[in-house]
């Protein structure tokens, strides 16, 4: 993506509470979409629950939901969930918490502009329990990546990661305790990477995103 003076447009995904998005919200709105470099033109998602959609609708945007059980194949869904997406014209698409992986006719679309965050360091534990899976191998530090999207399960290009303590206290209390404290690093991680990338560009060569300074 070029750096332009225009404000980029982003589709954000969610699939359940949202603070991710609600954290865009807020810088968006704090900053102002000028000074950000872009805005939120709507929010989709997989299940018509998710809070996130709330947080949307709070906002005044409009939202979308493709749901994959609504569509007789798996390939038939991907190809609404690129279509509803593509309707809003968007520069750069957003998997802020979106449990479900995108099939070919969506990467046809939106590859090299499609980022998702994910609460591990990848690549290590990929996949849909990175904190469980983090926290059952006795791992010291984990946190959390934001990639841009290919065609595997949390393989693609590493735009940046944050990196989150294992304490004691997680191995006592659990996922939940540990995936909390990685949220609030992968919240301000992916606006920040957002921002970067809206208001200056980047280019991927190969597994390297390239990043102005
Ligand atoms: C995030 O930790 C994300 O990495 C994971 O699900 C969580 C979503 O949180 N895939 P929220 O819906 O943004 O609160």
């Amino acid at each position: 993506m070029a750096p332009t003076e225009a404000v980029k447009r982003l589709v954000v995904l969610v699939s359940g509470s949202g603070t991710n998005l609600q954290a865009l919200l807020d810088a968006i709105a704090a900053e102002g979409p000028e000074r950000f470099g872009a805005r939120i033109v709507a929010v989709g998602a997989d299940r018509h629950s998710a809070t996130g959609l709330d947080r949307a609708r709070a906002a005044g945007l409009p939202t979308f939901v493709c749901r994959v059980k609504d569509h007789p194949t798996r390939e038939q869904w991907d190809a609404a969930l690129a279509e509803a997406t593509a309707a809003y014209q968007p520069d750069l698409v957003v998997s802020a918490g979106f449990m479900k992986i995108v099939g070919k006719e969506f990467l046809a679309r939106f590859g090299g502009r499609f980022i998702n965050t994910h609460p591990a360091l990848l690549p290590s534990f990929p996949g849909a329990h990175g904190v469980r899976d983090a926290l059952a191998y006795g791992a010291k530090v984990t946190g959390c990546t934001v990639h841009f999207v290919d065609d595997g399960v949390d393989t693609g290009p590493i735009i940046a990661q944050g990196v989150v303590d294992v304490v004691e206290e997680d191995t006592a209390e659990g996922e939940a305790a540990l995936h909390e404290r990685i949220k609030d690093v992968e919240r301000r991680l992916l606006v920040d990477v957002v921002r970067q990338l809206a208001r200056h560009g980047y280019r991927i060569q190969g597994r390297k995103v390239l990043l102005p300074a």
